[in-house]
């Protein structure tokens, strides 16, 4: 019974995480493109203010639900098992690859973001014509983010596997 609460909490955690950015990614990031220059930039820089927190802790809650999921209440009891069967190579694959894709998302990722969104001279030369280095800037943040997505994909696949 704990096991199957815990799962659903693994698994309505791991929707928010993972369809939390891609909904920003996809759907605000393109819609706010529209907005004028200073409006897209405050109304970015308070969103990912607001939903940074709510997403790096549903992706750590999916981590330590996936532990716990893997050990206390499932097969792996030993390290050996992590070398000598399916199931603990694919789910220390998944380990790694959710540790990785968090702290890219928190370390690179909003890092980055922050970085370009107050940027104050970045924007005004945009706002003032010159919209190129900005540009450049924001193609390389969505260059960084896609790598999430990628970490998202393998993840989903381990999921299958496991
Ligand atoms: C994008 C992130 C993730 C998604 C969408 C996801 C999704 C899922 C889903 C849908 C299941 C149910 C599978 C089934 O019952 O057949 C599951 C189970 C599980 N997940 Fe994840 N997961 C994610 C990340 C992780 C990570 C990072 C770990 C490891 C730390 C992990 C460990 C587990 C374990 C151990 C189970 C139980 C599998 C079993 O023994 O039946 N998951 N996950």
């Amino acid at each position: 019974m704990i096991r199957e609460i815990l799962l659903v909490i693994h698994i309505f955690l791991a929707c928010i995480w993972v369809g939390g950015i891609l909904f920003v990614g996809w759907g605000v990031y393109p819609a706010a493109a529209k907005m004028k220059l200073h409006v897209q930039r405050k109304f970015l820089l308070s969103l990912m203010k607001h939903v940074h927190h709510l997403f790096t802790l549903a992706g750590f809650g999916v981590i330590l639900s996936g532990i716990l999921l893997g050990t206390v209440f499932g097969p792996i009891h030993s390290i050996d098992m992590l070398w000598h069967t399916a199931y603990g190579k694919t789910w220390l694959a998944a380990l790694i690859t959710g540790s990785i894709t968090l702290f890219w998302g928190v370390c690179i990722g909003y890092r980055e973001m922050k970085l370009i969104f107050t940027d104050i001279f970045l924007w005004r030369e945009a706002a003032n014509g010159n919209k190129k280095p900005l540009y450049r800037e924001l193609i390389r943040l969505a260059a960084l983010e896609s790598v999430e997505a990628v970490g998202f994909t393998v993840l989903i696949i381990l999921m299958v596997a496991l």
